[in-house]
């Protein structure tokens, strides 16, 4: 019985993925912060015949990223590690409170290190795993607004293209999907899209990102 994990499947691209890769797997685990948000998440993919538990982690306390890890591996035969949860704050670079600096560095760039972390020590021991990093455009080319939000995504790729070096020894297979603007509610407070019809369907996506990491590791859009 084989699980994926997937990081901040609460809402947007993290729930059209467990949509997606329920049907791949026997059992989706989906974390987040919001316990309501993740009871919906299993309430919907449970009616669609997925198979689901979830668990609330905050992906930025290297701790519980272990503590999460460990339950997850003790009780599951986990093949899958998706590291989609992220944030974005957007404007002129000079605006950007230090928390916002923050929330960006802490859970774009270390809560994906520390997750990965976290499972790689796991994958080692079974001597088999993998990770998928959903990134961005973002992160293969500036815009505007969008300084901070480019530096964690440029450092996350980064991070992913060494660790993709560094494991292929260990059967530990490291992928990377670079997607624009998707129809979330990444923007729900945001007024940095001026033109939201032209955002893309998350369950498309997400559907293409599994079809296409079949054939690459990296999973390019547009
Ligand atoms: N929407 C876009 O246009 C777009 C485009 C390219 C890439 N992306 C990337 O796609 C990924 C998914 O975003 P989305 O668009 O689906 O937005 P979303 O619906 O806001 O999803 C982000 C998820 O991350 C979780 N999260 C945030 N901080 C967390 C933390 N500290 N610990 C655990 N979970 C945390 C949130 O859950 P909780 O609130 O429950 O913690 C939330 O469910 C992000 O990495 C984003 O950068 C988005």
């Amino acid at each position: 019985m084989q699980a994926a994990v997937i990081t901040g499947g609460g809402s947007g691209l993290g729930l059209a993925l467990a949509k997606v890769y329920g049907k791949k797997y026997d059992k989706i685990i989906l974390i987040g912060r919001n316990l309501k948000k993740l009871q919906n998440a299993k309430r919907l993919l449970e009616d669609e015949g997925v198979s689901c538990s979830i668990d609330q982690v905050d992906i930025t306390d290297p701790g519980q990223a272990d503590d999460f890890a460990k339950r997850a591996f003790h009780e599951n035969a986990i093949r899958l590690l998706i590291n989609n949860a992220g944030v974005g704050h957007f404007g002129p670079a000079e605006t950007l409170s230090p928390a916002q600096v923050h929330e960006m560095i802490d859970t774009n760039v270390k809560g994906t290190i520390f997750m990965s972390q976290a499972f790689i020590r796991h994958f080692k021991e079974k001597g088999a795993g993998e990770i998928l990093q959903i990134i961005s455009t973002a992160g293969l080319r500036g815009k505007v607004n969008e300084s901070v939000y480019n530096a964690s995504k440029f450092a996350v790729r980064g991070y992913t293209e060494g660790l993709r070096k560094e494991l292929a020894a260990a059967d530990i297979s490291i992928k990377a999907a670079y997607m624009g603007g998707m129809d979330t509610p990444f923007w729900v407070n945001s007024s940095h899209i001026s033109d939201k019809s032209r955002l893309r369907d998350p369950l498309s996506i997400a559907q293409q990102i599994a079809d296409q990491s079949l054939e690459t590791d990296d999973i390019l859009f547009d």
